[in-house]
This record gives C-alpha cells, structure tokens and sequence, in this order.
C-alpha cells in the first residue's frame, strides 16, 4: 500500500545511503503453471518523461492557488529541458540491466528504512466474516480447519500449480504467492533486514508459529513422511499448545509494535543469548504465525472492536502481546467468533493475502479432510531468557503500545444501500464511483481538496508491486463542488460525477499499465540521489510535497467473503479507507487519529461516507430518469 511513503520519502529519500541490493530474479526452477507466463511478462517501463510532467501538473491544479501553479510549470519546464533529460537517460540505462527498476529500490524505500512501527502505520488488518463458534474448543476446531486450509493452498505454491491470478485479460506476476508463506522481516539499526525461504530452497519451513497467551510455541504441521497432517492431528497439536500455555508468558510480542531503531537494540541484545536466538529465528523461519486470543466480551459495534483486535492487538491489557508483527502472515483466531489476520507489507500487497484467506473460508465450508500423517513431532515452547535490561524495555513498551492504540481511531461498517451492482448498472466504473464517494465526503467537511492516494496494481510487470492512483482531480472538484451548491441542477451534477469518474477511470487504468507518475517521479529521484547530483528544485516544490501528502489514503481490496481490510491513517491528519465492494453491500474500514484536532472522528466520516454514496446514487438515478 505504500502509504506512508508521503510522511517518510523527501526525508528518507535524501539521508538513506542507497545500496544497490542484488536483484532476486526468478530462478529457473520457477516453471510451473503458476509461473507459466512469469518469463513473457513485460518489464516495468520507465514512462516518458514528458507524459509524466503534463499528469503531474493535472494532478496539482485543482490542490494549489493559480501563482502556486505557475511557479510549478515554470519548475516542469526547467526540470524537463534540463536535468530530468539526463536522469531519465540514467533511468532508461537501468531499466535494461535490472528485472524490474524500481523493486529493490522500493523494498527499502517504502518499507526495510521505514522506522515508525510497522503496527497501524504499514500492517493492514483484516476481519473475516463471523464464524459460528463460541469458547476455547470452538475456537480450537475453528483454529485447526483454517490451518488445515492453509496447507492444502500451500500445496498449489510448492507445487507451483497455482492458477495464475489476472487483472482483466491480464496475467499478473505470481511472485508474492510464491514468498508469502514463508517470509519474515527482522529489525535492524537504519534498516530492516527481509529473509524469505521459498519452497524451492534449502529449509523451506515444515512448522507455524503459535502464539497463546503470550507464550510462543514453534507446532509441526508435516508429519516426517512428508504429508501434511490431518485436521485432526493439528487439533492434537492445538490442544498440547493450550496445555503447556496455560500460564500467561511475557508478552515479548509487544517489541514488534516499537520503533524500528528501538526494537532493533533489543534484539540485538535477545540474540547474545542462544536459546533466545534460535527462539526468534524459529519464528522467522516458520510457514505462518497463528495468534489464539483471548474473548474480547463486548457487544458493543463488536466488528470494529473486532476490528482494532486485529490491527493492533488492542493493547497491552488486551492481545497485543500475543503477537509477532515482523511476520507476513499472522491469522488472528478469537474465542467468540471473530477472527481476521495481519500482514506485513513487504512481501505483499493485499491480493495475494485476501486470496489465501478465501481459499481457507472456503475450505472450512466444505470440510474437506485427508489421510493422516505419520511421524509427528510435537510442539515446543520457544524459550527466551531475557536480560534485566530487555525486561526493562518490555515496560516502555507497554506504554508505547498502549499510546498508539488508545490514539487510533477505527470503524468498520457494512454500507447496504446498494454495492457494486448499482454503478454497474450506471455503466460506470464501481472504483471510480466509491473513490469519488471518498472526495465527496473529505470536502463536504473540509472544505477543500487534499492528495488522495489509491493503490494501483502494477503486477502485470515483472516484479510489479503498486503505482499510485492519484484520485483527486479537476474534474472531482468541480463535481464536489457542485453537490454541495444547491444552485447546481441534479442534471449538471449527474454530469459532472460522470465526468469525474471517467477521470478517475483513465487515471487508475494508465497507472496500472505502468503510465502512472508517482513511481517514475520517485525512479527520477533516486538515480539523482545514486549518481550525487543535485536533487533538482520540482521536488523541492511547496506543491510537490503538498500534492504528495496523502491525507486520503485508501485501497479497494476484494474478496469473495464479507471481510474487510483496514489501515492507519499515513499522516497525522488524514484519513485511511479501505472497501472491499460486494455486489449488493460495500465494507468499509475507515481510520483517523483521536490526537488530530482537525480530522473527524472516524465514525462521523463513515457517516459522510454513507451519505456521499445515496446523494450520488440518488443524482445518478434521476438524471437517468429525466434522460427517458
Ligand atoms: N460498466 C459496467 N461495469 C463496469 C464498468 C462499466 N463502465 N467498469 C467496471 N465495471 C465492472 C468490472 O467489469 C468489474 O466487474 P466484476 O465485478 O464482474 O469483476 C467491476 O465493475 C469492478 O471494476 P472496477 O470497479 O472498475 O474496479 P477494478 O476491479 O478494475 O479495480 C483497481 C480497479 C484500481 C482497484 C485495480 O485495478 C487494482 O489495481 N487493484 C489492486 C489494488 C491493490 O493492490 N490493493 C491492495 C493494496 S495492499
């Protein structure tokens, strides 16, 4: 999602040293039909540099006052005949020699150098559909089924016998399927370290990690003859986990929700002791962490408590130390029902995650069973010895954890108005249409517009991750502008929500074909910074940050279940909005910070949400009328 790229790249951008890493290409043995397409996916290109400098400046009008715009135009025309001729070449030269030219570059830049915690600012939670269970043996079968899942989908990735996703017509890079079961980050002073053991290397991981009230158990999930095992042999291993659990351990988990630097001082001094060291590379190197919690005994809005319960852990009184936020994956299983996961970023967008969680709801659905294995190990409670200094820094972060939490503000809801089938039937674009929704909501209580951020898939390049779907436009003001004046004619403002969906279309399809601008501007950047020339005054630009601060920051992620996906806003007066678009309901999780005096509360925003969507349809569907 990238989000936090806004707060942290001018800063960033301009004090990280850049190591050129070494390019992880696929290697050979990646021929699968999972990977039957991998080697013919175009490589990402670097697009002109013309094209990008007239979109920036489109995407910059409507945000800034008329001089700010000239002064802006005057520094594209300089950037363009000048200096940006000699980066794009540098850039050019760079794209040929690498698979992609951005993917190592960006692992770092937008997540490895990132120091804020990865909690809230860059782990996405999300919730599952309620299950039917209640109580610690619910919750167990519950808990074994969904594991069960889990290897039969991993059975697809080993064997590389994954369908390969599409974007439309378009075949996608399959390369986050291939390392999101079996990759971890670990802290480092100034950056992250990334490890990843992929199916088709030495100690491909046989085991999950299992947290239960704090204490943290590395559980075998293949028996020694290689077979998955049954569901009801990791039932068995479920019920050792709850036996040997019993008491509540150190919640050491909570070192995952710090700062980066921070964390990783702790961890350098876990790792001097050697039970404690081959205790966290257990962690590292299992398949998935699997977090069984505690009831969170509310029925009050218990889908957004639900909801902070799967981003956060809801404090340190509460799941957060039940934890291991470093890992890709963890499923977060509760006792009453509710369960969802957390995701790292740095393997993975959210597709390949929300395609994993499906596969394991829909396989709970049909029971589906196997013959069991044999040789079981069992479980082992990973041991760690902690030093009265590492003690000393669980304290602080208790209370670091416990003011970030308290600080977010959350909503997940399910609008049931109408959902993807109403702008369908419009002939119009379902994203295009909730996206203008979002705009709408910001300026009815803002009054003004703001850089809104949309992920867009580049995945259909080698290696692609995201570019940015600049979602305010000019054709977005003039519609919020018109919706609320009540001089404008439904049939005008019917027009102009056209129009600004149209706008907003074109933009997420060019960006996704890899004619977006942010990425590129980003490429310009780095080769400047890589080659010790000057960083050139159109990033310097009041606009340039202004038009980048993305105080709308949002992401649709689909799924074939009612789940929904949330984030934390990316700065501290913005909003975060995620939609996953059923056909006839949306989901939303919205985010603000309680500490910003001039954001809603994230409730009242869903509200504006709610009403932004029926004023469209509502404009919509008259004008259509009127048009018969
Ligand atoms: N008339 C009728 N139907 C239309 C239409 C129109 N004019 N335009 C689109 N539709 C239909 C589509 O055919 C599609 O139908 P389906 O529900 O049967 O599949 C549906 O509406 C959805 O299309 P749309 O709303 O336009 O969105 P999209 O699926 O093309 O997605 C993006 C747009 C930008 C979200 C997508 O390209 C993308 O990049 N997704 C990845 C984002 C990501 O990585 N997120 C995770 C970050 S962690």
């Amino acid at each position: 999602m990238n989000r936090l790229l806004s707060r942290n790249i001018i800063r960033q951008v301009c004090s990280t040293k850049l190591s050129k890493m070494s390019s992880s290409n696929p290697s050979t043995k990646l021929k699968g039909r999972m990977f039957s397409v991998q080697a013919a996916l175009p490589k990402y290109p670097v697009a002109p540099l013309e094209q990008t400098m007239d979109k920036y400046l489109r995407t910059v009008k409507p945000l800034v006052s008329e001089d700010e715009y000239n002064y802006t135009v005057k520094l594209c025309e300089e950037f363009k005949n000048g200096v940006g001729k000699e980066l794009q070449g540098r850039l050019l030269k760079r794209a040929e020699s690498e698979t992609n030219w951005l993917s190592d570059w960006w692992k770092n830049i937008a997540y490895l150098d990132v120091r804020e915690p990865c909690v809230i600012n860059s782990n996405p939670g999300v919730l599952f559909p309620k299950a039917d269970y209640k109580g610690l043996q619910g919750q167990l079968d519950y808990a074994s089924k969904f594991i069960a899942g889990l290897l039969d989908y991993k059975v697809m990735i080993d064997q590389q016998t994954l369908p390969v996703e599409h974007l439309g017509k378009n075949p996608l890079c399959m390369m986050q399927y291939f390392e999101v079961l079996s990759a971890c980050r670990i802290p480092g002073v100034g950056r992250d370290d990334h490890v990843c053991f992929p199916p088709d290397k030495p100690g491909a991981p046989k085991h999950i990690t299992v947290l239960y009230k704090n204490n943290i158990f590395e559980v075998p999930v293949y028996g020694q003859d290689g077979q998955p095992l049954s569901t009801n042999q990791i039932r068995a291993q479920l019920d050792e986990v709850v036996k040997l659990g019993a008491e509540k351990g150190a919640p050491i988990g909570l070192f995952t929700m710090e700062y980066r630097n921070t964390w990783a001082n702790i961890y350098q001094q876990m790792v001097k002791d050697k039970a404690t060291k081959s205790s966290l590379e257990s962690i590292q190197r299992s398949i998935v962490v699997i977090c069984l919690d505690d009831t969170n005994n509310t029925m009050n809005d218990p889908r957004t408590i639900s909801g902070h319960q799967m981003l956060h852990g809801s404090g340190s009184n509460a799941h957060s130390g039940n934890r291991w936020h470093d890992k890709t994956i963890q499923f977060i299983i509760g006792a009453d029902g509710y369960s969802g996961l957390n995701y790292e970023h740095t393997t993975a967008e959210g597709p390949p995650i929300i395609h994993i969680m499906d596969h394991c709801l829909n396989f709970i659905s049909k029971g589906k069973e196997w013959s069991p294995a044999s040789g079981i190990t069992p479980p082992t409670k990973l041991e760690f010895n902690l030093s009265s200094d590492v003690q000393t820094s669980l304290n602080a972060a208790k209370q670091n954890t416990d003011k970030m939490v308290n600080d977010l503000d959350l909503q997940v809801f399910v609008f049931n108005e109408f959902g993807k089938d109403f702008p369908k039937s419009q002939k119009v674009s379902p994203d295009s249409f909730i996206q203008n929704a979002i705009q709408l909501a910001y300026y009815r209580y803002h009054k003004r517009p703001c850089g809104s951020y949309e992920s867009g898939s580049i995945r259909m390049f080698q290696r692609g991750r995201t570019d940015t779907i600049r979602s305010c436009s000019i054709e977005s003001l003039a519609f919020t502008q018109a919706m609320l004046d009540s001089n404008v004619s439904k049939q005008k403002k019917a027009e102009l929500l056209r129009r600004a969906i149209d706008s907003h279309k074109k933009y997420a399809a060019d960006a996704i074909s890899g004619k977006g601008i942010d990425r590129h501007l980003l490429g310009l950047k780095l080769i400047a910074i890589e080659n010790n020339i000057d960083i050139p005054d159109l990033y310097k630009d009041p606009s340039f940050s202004y038009s980048g601060t993305w105080r709308i920051s949002t992401s649709q992620v689909p799924a074939k279940t009612e789940s929904v996906l949330f984030f934390g806003p990316v700065c501290p007066d913005g909003y975060g909005f995620c939609y996953n678009p059923q056909e006839k309901c949306i989901l939303f999780g919205i985010s603000s910070y309680k500490s910003n005096n001039t954001t809603l509360p994230a409730q009242e925003m869903a509200e504006l949400i709610k009403t932004s969507l029926v004023e469209m349809r509502d404009v919509m569907a008259s004008s259509m009328r009127a048009n018969l």
